[in-house]
């Protein structure tokens, strides 16, 4: 070890390049996690029944089939959020009152 290592002009810490490139793969990284980040979740169904559900842009218009006494429940432990859309992308044309 040499002495300028441990020596008082190395106690301040200053970005140089080699700290540079880490932030820029660790934002890389980032990025490409983000943008990769493909949607696997069941997307809403693109029928009728969805479509003028969606329309209403209620949660209540979902949950009306989709609790758990409806006709077809959400499963055990589905979560409580209320986008239904954040997870189960939109039917393509909803129609009826928006
Ligand atoms: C009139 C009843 C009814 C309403 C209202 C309804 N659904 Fe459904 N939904 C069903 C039925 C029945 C199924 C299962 C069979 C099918 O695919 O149509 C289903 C299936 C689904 C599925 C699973 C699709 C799959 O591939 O298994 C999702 C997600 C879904 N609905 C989301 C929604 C959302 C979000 C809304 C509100 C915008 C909504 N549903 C409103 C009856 C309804
Ligand atoms: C945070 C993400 C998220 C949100 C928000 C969300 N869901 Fe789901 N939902 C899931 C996941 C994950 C599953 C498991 C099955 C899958 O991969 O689709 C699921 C499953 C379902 C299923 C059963 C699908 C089947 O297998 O037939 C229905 C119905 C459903 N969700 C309806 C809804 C409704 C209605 C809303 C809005 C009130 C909603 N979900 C909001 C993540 C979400």
């Amino acid at each position: 070890m040499s002495a300028s290592e441990n020596g008082p002009e190395n106690r301040g810490w200053k970005p140089g390049k080699r700290d540079a490139f880490f932030l820029a793969f660790v934002a890389a990284v980032v990025i490409f996690l983000t943008m990769s980040g493909e949607r696997t979740t069941k997307p809403t169904p693109n029928d009728a029944t969805h479509q003028q559900a969606a329309a209403l842009k209620t949660i209540a218009a979902c949950m009306a089939c989709h609790s758990a006494d409806g006709i077809h429940p959400q499963p055990k432990r589905h979560t409580k959020t209320q986008q239904c859309f954040q997870c189960h992308i939109e039917p393509e044309m909803s129609v009826g009152a928006k």
